[in-house]
Order: structure tokens, then C-alpha cells, then sequence
């Protein structure tokens, strides 16, 4: 019983996406919103994009009229009760709406922009019987097809995703705003065991990027990170480069130890001799576990020069104090 409702919950959802797809080509503001942004025809298609009317009731409606019921459509997460509790409204209205799919190619929620800078900029659906947001990626029904067992690539939004796959990068999956859980990592890990995590060059998307290398450590992904010019993301990327030149930035990705060394170098000022040590400390704690004495000796050198400080002192910091490795 429960699966026949949820099987209904699915078919629901499709139908709302098969809706706001066809509404994307009668609203003129909405579609040239998208064509604003470089999306083409076929991707549009693709990803299944679509339009939410700006209409208090209109998806509620359409879908009342196909026998859903008003619990069925909250359910999902398209409608919400009103406060007087006099009835619902639609959750997305005057959107362009992005379905997301799992793995399977069901429709199991929707995220939606506004077509100007208003805010807030996204809404997603809900978690809901059918949508997990910590389970599941965005993209990855695609990436999956496209990636052959070979690498993967992480992104932040919707955008991203679609951006790159216009231009043929289509091994590509997003987090959705939330820095990557561990139950992403580990679904990702049945497509590929090569990741290469890309998030925007500001600031948030670098702690979440940091964050995303070491949970993907964890889980046994073997992950570097891509870096973006300053102020960029992938779909603001790939629009005034080429192809080729994003690959580029994919091969000059950095592994675990080189963005570490990267990512405490921001955080410490190394202009200062207190930021120098604490930039020091830090990179000690990860080279003590580091198996290999090459690689070791390689990032020891790195750090020497940007700090000033001896091989010979981070080496006894890491081998001889609170020594638990031999
Ligand atoms: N996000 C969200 N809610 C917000 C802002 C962001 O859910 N209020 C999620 C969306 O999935 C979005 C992703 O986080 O795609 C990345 O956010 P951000 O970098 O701010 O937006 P962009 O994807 O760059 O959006 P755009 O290019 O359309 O401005
Ligand atoms: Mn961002
Ligand atoms: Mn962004
Ligand atoms: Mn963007
Ligand atoms: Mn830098």
C-alpha cells in the first residue's frame, strides 16, 4: 500500500513537471529569461526545464483536475497550506523550475528561480515521502550515463550544471547549496571513484569545498578540487571560456594535501609570523598521516618556502611531539 502511494506521489510529480515545461513556451518573460542565461533548446529539453505561472492556484488547480487530492499535492511539496488554514497555494510561482530526478529518471523535486534579483534567488522543494535533498544529486541520471566509470565532476547549482552540459562537460552533478553529505559521497562512489569538486570561488563555496574533500576521504573517493578565477562559478566560467580552457582548469585540479596547503593559506595570514606558525601546525597534523615519506618530504619543501620555517622544525613538529605513528 505504502509503495502504491508513493507511486502516485511520482506520477504526480511528473505531471507538474510535464506542466511547467509547457507553460516555459508560452510565457515569453520566462523563456527569454532562460535564453538570457545561454540555455538552447535541446537543453531545455534535456533537463526538463520549465516555467511556474506567477498564479496563487494555478499548478494546484491543473492538478486537482488530473485526481490528485490536496494532501496528495502537500505531500510533495508543491502546495502549501494557508496560514488561516482556508486552503493552499503553490509553492513556486513565476519561476523558471528545475525538476531534479534520481538515479532512476523519476521526478522526485523541483527548485525554482526568480527571473530578476529578487529573493530569496531559490526555492526547492521540501524533503517529502519521494525527496531526500541529502540523498540524492542533482544531474547525476545524466552524469551517470556520461561518466563511464570515469570521473565526475561537483558542482553548486542548477546552473552549473546546466551551463557545462550546453557546452559538452556532461559528467557533472550539483549539491544544491548544501556542502556534500556523506550519503551523496557514498552515491556518487557506485558511479565513479574519481571526483573533482568545483564550487564558486567565493568564500562559502571554498568552506564548502573543504568540507566536501574531507567527506569524500572519508567515504574513499579520491577527490581533488578544481580553482576558479576570483569571483566566478563554473557557469560564469565556461560562458566567456572555452571548453578546453575549463579542462584545463579540471587537469590543474589539487589533491587533498595541495589544497589543504592552499586552503590554510588563506585562512592564515602568512604576513604575520603568528599566521606563519599556525599555517605551519595545521599542515603538520596532515602530513603526520600521510603513509608515504616521498610525498611527505614533497609538500615539507612546499611549506618551507611559503613560511620561511626549516624542513628540519616541521619535520621534528611531525614526527618526534605527540608522536603516534610509530
Ligand atoms: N541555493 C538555494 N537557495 C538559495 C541560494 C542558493 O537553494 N537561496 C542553492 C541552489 O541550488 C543554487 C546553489 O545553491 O543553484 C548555488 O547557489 P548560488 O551560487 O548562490 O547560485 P547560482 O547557482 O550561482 O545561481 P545563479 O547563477 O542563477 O545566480
Ligand atoms: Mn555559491
Ligand atoms: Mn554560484
Ligand atoms: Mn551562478
Ligand atoms: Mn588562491
Amino acid at each position: 500500500k505504502k509503495r502504491k502511494e508513493k507511486e502516485r506521489l511520482y506520477a504526480l510529480n511528473r505531471e507538474a513537471a510535464i506542466y511547467f515545461y509547457r507553460m516555459l513556451k508560452k510565457n515569453k518573460r520566462a523563456y527569454n529569461y532562460v535564453k538570457s542565461r545561454g540555455i538552447d533548446e535541446l537543453t531545455i529539453k534535456t533537463f526538463g526545464l520549465g516555467y511556474s505561472k506567477s498564479d496563487w492556484n494555478d499548478l494546484l488547480n491543473y492538478l486537482k483536475n488530473k485526481n490528485y487530492t490536496e494532501e496528495e499535492i502537500e505531500r510533495v511539496g508543491l502546495i502549501i497550506k494557508r496560514k488561516d488554514n482556508k486552503g493552499y497555494y503553490d509553492r513556486f510561482r513565476d519561476r523558471v523550475i528545475f525538476p531534479i530526478l534520481d538515479v532512476r529518471g523519476r521526478v522526485i523535486g523541483f527548485g525554482g528561480r526568480v527571473l530578476d534579483d529578487s529573493q530569496p534567488k531559490y526555492l526547492n522543494s521540501p524533503d517529502t515521502p519521494v525527496f531526500s535533498k541529502g540523498y540524492n544529486l542533482y544531474g547525476l541520471n545524466i552524469a551517470k550515463k556520461n561518466s563511464r566509470g570515469n570521473r565526475i565532476l561537483l558542482v553548486e547549482g542548477y546552473m552549473d550544471i546546466i551551463a557545462l552540459y550546453s557546452q559538452g562537460i556532461d559528467y557533472c552533478v550539483a549539491s544544491l547549496g548544501t556542502a556534500l553529505t556523506e550519503q551523496q559521497a557514498k552515491l556518487l562512489k557506485r558511479y565513479s571513484n574519481d571526483l573533482y569538486i568545483c564550487y564558486d570561488s567565493d568564500e562559502a563555496g571554498q568552506n564548502a569545498a573543504n568540507k566536501a574533500l574531507d567527506i569524500s576521504k572519508k567515504v574513499g573517493l579520491n577527490a581533488k578540487v578544481v580553482l576558479l578565477p576570483e569571483g566566478k562559478d563554473p557557469d560564469e566560467y565556461i560562458k566567456h571560456h572555452s571548453k578546453k580552457s575549463f579542462e584545463l582548469l579540471i587537469q590543474n585540479a589539487l589533491n587533498y594535501i595541495e589544497y589543504k596547503i592552499h586552503f590554510y593559506k588563506h585562512k592564515n595570514n602568512l604576513n604575520t609570523l603568528e599566521g606563519r606558525v599556525k599555517f605551519t601546525k595545521d599542515i603538520a597534523q596532515l602530513l603526520r598521516k600521510i603513509e608515504s615519506p616521498i610525498e611527505v618530504d614533497a609538500y615539507l619543501g612546499k611549506v618551507s618556502d611559503e613560511t620561511g620555517i626549516s624542513v628540519e622544525a616541521i619535520k621534528r613538529e611531525i614526527f618526534s611531539r605527540n608522536n603516534n605513528r610509530f
